[in-house]
């Protein structure tokens, strides 16, 4: 057998773009592979899924008022675990958590980053074996390295993230992570246990077929959201319609899907919900900064979701991102 060695590990990867800077430290590189092994640890749990005792409610309500998992208090537990432990990250804040989490050690009070995360998103799909993942963003401190992390740093706008990726839990594991250089996948190689370079350079096609949207809700939504939605189902062949469809309910596995085809994906206010769903910080920043960088555009239906500086840790947004030009028709309708 060969071995095909064209192919970088995740490691490989993030050492040889840090040696494109001749001043980086590498503690970005190290924070990514902190990321991928909590990923990988949180991996062999969802694969056995069914025959251990993670299935199902841990019995309590998170800070959202939702039911927590077994296998969110586990994702969350080691992503703090492995995040605590290496030298890149002086704190997090946890879509699981009422309040961020300080490390306050010398390593970690002298680290640049903090990091921000959805251990498990799209818990309701964990019992009945469908995709789901983890979402993340990595902010630069603003207070003083040296002390301890503060909420200052958490309550950044996306825009000032230096990374944000996410990782899915499908028929192969991948983690995909952005820069501002570009968007880079990679496939969880079991027979190693190594994220292997397997999507470079991801770019979203700049229209799709896909809208993603829960049609559960659809007259809850604002009659403008409602009219375009009509207007999906109306597309005639030579405008690129009807589009079709798609809605898996895990919004790491929705994204990944129009990130890679191209499509749209919403979860708008409604009337039971009227600041939307989604989490500004844990869900919206992350895969808004990734979705940028491989040429979409993301946006709260009025302003860019980038642009939006949190007030509280667990803020929500209602959400509209996706493929540009999908995007850009969206807005017309948005606007009107
Ligand atoms: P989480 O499991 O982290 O609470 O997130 C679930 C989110 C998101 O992934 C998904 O797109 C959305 O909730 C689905 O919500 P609805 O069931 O209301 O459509
Ligand atoms: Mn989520
Ligand atoms: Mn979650």
């Amino acid at each position: 057998m060969t071995i095909n060695r064209n192919i970088l590990t995740l490691d490989e990867f993030t050492i040889q773009q840090m040696r494109m800077f001749p001043n980086a430290t590498g503690e970005l590189s190290t924070l990514l592979r902190d990321i991928g092994l909590a990923a990988k640890r949180v991996n062999v749990e969802v694969n056995k899924a069914g025959l251990v005792d993670i299935l199902g409610d841990a019995g309590s309500i998170n800070v959202q008022g939702e039911d927590v998992k077994k296998l969110d208090v586990f994702a969350n537990n080691q992503f703090i675990g492995v995040l605590k432990h290496g030298i890149s990250c002086a704190g997090i804040g946890s879509e699981e958590m009422d309040d961020f989490v300080i490390f306050d050690d010398e390593i970690s009070n002298n680290s640049k980053y903090v990091v921000v995360f959805d251990p498990l998103d799209g818990s309701s799909n964990i019992d009945v074996n469908v995709s789901i993942g983890t979402i993340f963003g990595v902010f630069r401190r603003v207070s003083k390295i040296g002390t301890p992390c503060t909420k200052d740093d958490f309550l950044q706008a996306g825009i000032n993230q230096v990374a944000a990726g996410y990782v899915i839990y499908g028929s192969s594991t991948m983690l995909v992570y952005a820069t501002r250089r570009g968007v880079n996948g990679f496939t969880l190689d079991p027979s190693i246990g190594e994220f292997s370079l397997s999507h470079p350079n991801i770019k979203c096609p700049e229209s799709g077929k896909y809208y993603s949207v829960n049609h559960g809700n659809f007259f809850q939504y604002p009659e403008n959201v409602r009219k375009y939605i009509n207007q999906c189902q109306r597309k005639t062949e030579s405008e690129g319609g009807p589009y079709s469809q798609r809605y898996i309910g895990s919004m790491v596995a929705d994204l990944h899907r129009n990130l890679i085809k191209g499509g749209i994906f919403m979860y708008p206010e409604t009337f039971d919900k009227p600041g939307g769903k989604l989490r500004l910080l844990y869900e919206a920043s992350p895969f808004a900064f990734i979705l940028e960088v491989a040429g979409g555009k993301a946006t709260n239906g009025l302003e860019r979701i980038l642009n939006i500086k949190p007030n509280g840790l667990h803020e929500r947004t209602p959400l509209f991102i996706g493929s540009k030009n999908m995007m850009d028709e969206l807005e017309t309708y948005l606007r009107s």
